[in-house]
């Protein structure tokens, strides 16, 4: 049950597990005072010890502020660290005095406005604003919390509003910031790079400001807009852990700054480098939408919290919590060189294996047979697919396959009719080279005619393929991110109002199209955020297919993203990226860790090794539910070295899939045995495809055997069947 209390000048949010407590001091100053486990009544002798200085000394005008913790400090004003806000009026003065004016209660989750968000069905969550206020700038500042009744996740945002008669600068303004007491012993990160996306990194907290951020316009491969600290021996199973997200997929940060009496102030929202915001009066900003989440069990219990978020409170419509269809996508198998004919023996070969949806990538359009040229031309090239997409579809179609298609909707090629007609329409710089990436440049998505031109390139394409599919890619960083549609002081609103474009266009194309499954992509996991999840309900994990690689990539997204979210497919071998040679069993069992599908020439698979892919598919289709919305644990971490290994509970407990990968082979080992968890202890359970039945708890504590083909690399897997008990 999810409660907000006001007890004792404090405004107290709670639900089963986690409270989360803010504190009135002096009637108008707005402190933070508690966000953890969940406490019963909040008592204000205990929160006033809290202040490093007698809260009295307010009112002598000395700059104490600094000395306690704020719920959402400002910059400039008698607090001497980095605030959340900071906002300067026409005498260009960078001080603020935020005072509480009120505060409402109401059911229920608010939508951002324009912006993607959390959302509730369940009708048990409650939403708290508070409104601060300065006065000297008749700047409002809303502040919102909502706390989940079935997660322990609460959710913010900030609205500013310009109540007075000048215009007002937004430099910063941060959708969460949580003033700890004491720094709580590490920091984590999402970071990497193309192809290595979300690797885990670990720091230790020290005086100063520490995290990650992205001004390339895009939440990045670089990192992720998430960080989390947990106390110091914080592992998979223990530990407390707060954790922080925000669901936005343009230029972000994520920090924390550990103050001089060891207090840690964590912020995340919108990047304020290149960015400020000029709100005239009458005008409201909405932030992106932060997530904060608190688990007493370490990392594994916050995950979870994080998956069933992602699972009942992001992604929506017809495939939230639904099955996914098992894809083949062509680009490894064939990338620019196809024609119908070598398509259509590809998707012969997919149909025969067991999968359910062709989706033809890159290359169907324009003159696109190599990555220069093309992008914005939206029209089948008739040299590929002599009947346009309704005829390639159909065939497809009397296949037994479903069709989707791959698109790059946000970009031009500068060999392209949409550039020759429309130069203008690209991020640029007045007297400054376009500089190109992947031989491309970046539409600018803040301009209505561009918005309105994208949704009718995507629209007509869908229709015409009646796709049931779009894999929507974006396969560049803005640099410049200027525009010609906004005069000199505006030219920093830039990235944010491309952001606010972007998602207009997708929540038309997510209502005109709901039966539509949409998967997002950025040069793979470049824009893997909870904003993009909540119009495309999965996201091309990495362009590194390879099997290995795949369970670091994976392991590092599954801290906050569940398998649902995460394309993984079955690649050729040796894999495109790294030249690996694995076994077909383990490119299968990590494809399982997330949607699952193929990428790989079909045509030049032998009968058994097809066979071998229809028996590996038929086993994934019968535990698919599992596998997607189980509850995942993780039970080796691969950035140690030994392997990966995690296995997926089904809601009732009825069903466990097990996957281990072992990096090295071992000669003349000792067994290997992996300790379960998740199951119940006096249950027991059949393995798949044996005469074992084990006990719950005997696979918890003894652990179930493991047993490894000869090589690298090589995976085993097991399907636990509770039989009784
Ligand atoms: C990006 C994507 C790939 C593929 C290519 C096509 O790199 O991440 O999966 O679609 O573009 O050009």
């Amino acid at each position: 049950m999810t409660e907000i209390l006001q007890q004792q000048c404090a405004f107290h949010l709670r639900n089963a597990n986690i409270s989360y407590v803010m504190r009135l001091v002096n009637g108008e100053t707005l402190m933070h005072a508690y966000f953890g486990k969940r406490l019963g009544e909040v008592r204000g002798d205990v929160l006033r010890r809290f202040a490093a200085v007698p809260e009295e000394a307010f009112d002598r005008n000395e700059f104490r502020l600094d000395r306690l913790p704020q719920e959402y400090p400002a910059s400039g004003y008698g607090d001497l660290r980095a605030g959340a806000l900071a906002v300067r009026g026409e005498d260009g003065v960078d001080a603020l005095a935020l005072r509480y004016v009120r505060h409402a209660v109401r059911d229920g989750k608010p939508a951002l406005n324009g912006l993607p968000a959390t959302h509730d069905e369940t009708g048990r969550c409650k939403t708290l604003c508070v409104t601060l206020e300065d006065r000297r700038l008749a700047l409002e500042c809303d502040l919102y919390y909502t706390v989940f009744d079935d997660c322990d996740a609460i959710a913010r945002h900030v609205v500013l509003r310009n109540t007075g008669r000048q215009i007002l600068s937004v430099d910063r303004v941060m959708s969460a910031c949580v003033d700890f007491h004491s720094a709580r012993g590490q920091l984590l990160t999402l970071s990497g790079a193309w192809a290595r996306e979300r690797r885990m990194d670990w720091r230790p907290l020290a005086q100063g400001r520490q995290g990650v951020d992205s001004v390339r316009g895009a939440s990045s491969a670089q990192s992720s807009p998430f960080m989390l600290l947990a106390e110091h021996g914080a592992a998979e199973d223990v530990g407390e852990v707060y954790a922080f997200a925000l669901a936005y997929s343009g230029n972000f940060t994520a920090n924390v700054t550990v103050d001089q009496y060891g207090g840690a102030r964590a912020m995340i929202g919108l990047n304020d480098a290149q960015f400020d915001w000029q709100l005239l009066p009458g005008e409201s900003f909405t932030t992106p939408e932060a997530v904060l989440v608190y688990a007493a069990d370490g990392l594994g219990g916050m995950s979870r919290a994080w998956h069933t978020l992602c699972h009942r409170h992001v992604t929506r419509g017809r495939y939230a919590g639904a099955q996914r269809p098992i894809l083949l996508n062509n680009w490894e198998a064939t990338y620019f060189d196809f024609t119908e004919e070598k398509l259509l023996a590809l998707a012969g070969k997919a149909a025969q294996i067991g999968v359910e949806l062709f989706v033809l990538d890159d290359g169907w359009f324009g003159r696109r047979d190599t990555d220069t040229a093309s992008l914005g031309d939206w029209v089948e090239d008739p040299r590929k697919l002599p009947e346009g997409l309704a005829g390639f579809s159909e065939r497809i179609r009397a296949l037994g396959l479903r069709f989707g298609l791959w698109m790059e909707p946000e970009m031009v090629s500068p060999d392209s009719d949409l550039y020759r007609a429309h130069p203008d329409w690209c991020l640029h710089a007045p007297g400054m080279p376009r500089l190109t990436g992947r031989n491309q440049l970046v539409l600018d998505m803040g301009r209505a005619d561009v918005q309105a031109f994208v949704y009718e390139a995507v629209a007509g394409a869908l229709t015409r393929a009646k796709a049931d599919y779009l894999k929507w890619d974006m396969n560049r960083n803005f640099s410049p991110a200027a525009t010609a549609a906004l005069p000199p002081a505006r030219q920093r609103e830039t990235a944010h109002r491309y952001m606010l474009g972007l998602y207009a266009v997708l929540e038309r194309l997510n209502k005109a199209f709901p039966d539509v499954l949409f998967e997002s992509c950025a040069s793979g996991g470049g824009r893997f955020d909870l904003g993009m999840l909540y119009y495309m309900p999965q996201t091309w994990c990495s362009d590194n297919t390879d099997a290995h690689d795949r369970c670091l990539i994976q392991y590092g997204t599954s801290l906050v993203f569940p398998p649902s979210a995460m394309g993984a497919h079955i690649s050729a071998v040796p894999n495109h990226q790294t030249g690996r040679v694995t076994a077909l069993e383990t490119r299968s069992a990590v494809a399982m860790g997330g949607t699952y599908g193929f990428e790989l020439d079909l045509t030049r698979m032998d009968e058994a090794e097809l066979d071998r892919m229809r028996a590996l598919l038929a086993q994934v289709k019968s535990v698919r539910d599992t596998l997607l919305y189980g509850q995942y644990i993780r039970l080796w971490n691969p950035f140690e070295g030994r392997g990966a290994a995690w296995m997926s509970v089904s809601a009732c407990g009825a069903q466990a899939v097990v996957t281990a990968v072992r990096f090295r082979a071992a000669v003349n080992g000792g067994p290997e045995v992996l300790r379960l968890r998740g199951l119940e202890s006096d249950a027991l359970y059949a393995v798949r495809g044996t005469d074992l039945i084990v006990g719950g708890d005997e696979l918890m504590n003894l652990g179930l055997p493991l047993h490894f083909a000869a090589g690298d690399d090589t995976a085993f897997t097991a399907v636990l069947e509770r039989v009784g008990g």
